[in-house]
């Protein structure tokens, strides 16, 4: 049991996963009328707060601790945040969005409160990168903040906040950090601590200014500069994984992960750009990014962090058949998805497809791993 609040990524992927599902399934249950309301707010926010949120907590609940070199999450804290989690998504599906909404902020800082208490103890700095992950957090508390505003474009910045740039960030934090791992040939880490140091400072003032590209791509959109923000962002992400994740590197030998996060990268990045030819078709745009960019990504990283705590790492190199049938669902999902917003008369039975193909990759993936999930390293 111990297992399971120690490395806590082994309760919040499945209730990620179960909390995406619903959120998915909400398309089709409404579309043959056993919702009478049309599901748009407690989808996004069982897509975002839910199911991305799970895995980030999962993910940083579990590599948090170890990366500041300080004790794991105790039975208590974890505790406290599923159930949090839970209130949040029964608040959503009953529609009180505002309390679901302050609810997660609260989540939110209380899990920034644990991993802080465990500060004290830092005797290593954290890769650089994770200044995009603490980004992430803050755009979520920005977001919900700036939701409340009765003015238009603050509330659209508090909405790309939460909706984009709470996940955008940590992607492109841990994925620069996290890529370079899925490599065969990994990069070696300076011997010299003085270079380290020097390397560290780098990679910090990188990230700083990927940071802050960022935020004014995001007013932009706010103010409805639509395709400059587009090819900000655009440009920013490409640049930032080219440069620090080495994602569009040929020469460095890649696993088959590292294949799988390169073509969620590819995907993330080509979502960002879509604006640029398709300024109207903003909802549309983001499922790319959402399915084809956060959904590959979410399941690669997810996968690699599965198997290496269930002492399956001899697996990292291998075709993985779940994976394969995984990501060819969630393409097609996510072209049925955007192709709904391009074709009106078809478009509810495309966003049916679309849920039920994504619910079809999910479950592809939890059957294969989900046995894993109570397998220790040893
Ligand atoms: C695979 C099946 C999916 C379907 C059928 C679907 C459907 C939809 C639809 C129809 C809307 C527009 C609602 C409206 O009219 O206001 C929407 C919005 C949204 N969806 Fe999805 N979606 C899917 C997957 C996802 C995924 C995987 C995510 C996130 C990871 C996501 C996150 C969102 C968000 C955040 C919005 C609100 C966007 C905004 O207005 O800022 N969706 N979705």
């Amino acid at each position: 049991m111990k297992l399971f609040w120690e490395e806590p990524f082994r309760i919040f992927f499945p209730l990620g996963l179960l909390l995406g599902a619903i959120g998915v399934a909400l398309w089709p249950l409404y579309f043959w009328h056993f919702l009478a309301a049309y599901p748009s707010n407690p989808h996004m926010r069982l897509m975002i707060e839910g199911l991305m949120g799970s895995f980030v907590l999962g993910f940083l609940g579990t590599a948090g601790p170890r990366l500041l070199d300080a004790p794991p999450l105790g039975m208590v804290e974890v505790a406290t945040l599923i159930l949090l989690q839970l209130a949040i998504a029964g608040l959503h599906l009953a529609r009180q969005q505002l309390l679901g909404d302050l609810l997660f902020l609260a989540l939110l800082l209380l899990f920034l409160a644990i991993l802080v208490r465990r500060i004290r103890r830092l005797q290593d700095l954290p890769p650089p990168s994770f200044l995009l992950v603490l980004g992430g957090f803050i755009n979520a508390i920005a977001g919900i903040a700036l939701l409340q505003s009765q003015r238009f474009w603050l509330y659209q910045l508090g909405s790309i906040l939460l909706n984009e740039g709470f996940i955008l960030f940590p992607i492109l934090g841990v994925g620069a950090f996290f890529f370079p791992k899925l490599l065969v040939a990994q990069p070696a880490e300076p011997a010299d601590l003085r270079i380290a140091a020097a390397m560290w400072k780098k990679g910090a003032r990188l990230a700083a200014l990927c940071l802050l590209a960022l935020w004014i791509s995001f007013l932009l959109e706010a103010l409805a500069w639509t395709r400059s923000a587009a090819l900000l962002r655009g440009l920013t992400s490409a640049w930032y994984l080219g440069i620090e994740g080495g994602l569009f590197t040929e020469a460095r030998g890649r696993t088959f992960l590292a294949q799988c996060f390169q073509l969620g990268g590819v995907l993330l990045v080509a979502g960002l750009f879509m604006p640029l030819l398709f300024p109207d078709r903003r909802v549309a745009n983001l499922h790319v990014v959402f399915l084809g960019g956060f959904s590959i990504i979410l399941f690669t990283v997810s996968t690699r962090v599965i198997l290496g705590h269930a002492g399956a790492s001899h697996l990292f190199r291998q075709r993985l058949r779940f994976l394969v049938t995984a990501l060819a669902f969630l393409l097609l999902a996510m072209l049925a998805r955007v192709s709904a917003d391009f074709f009106p008369v078809e478009r509810n039975s495309h966003l049916i497809y679309a849920a039920l193909l994504w619910l079809l990759a999910s479950a592809a993936w939890a059957w294969t791993l989900g046995p894993r999930l109570s397998q220790s390293e040893d």
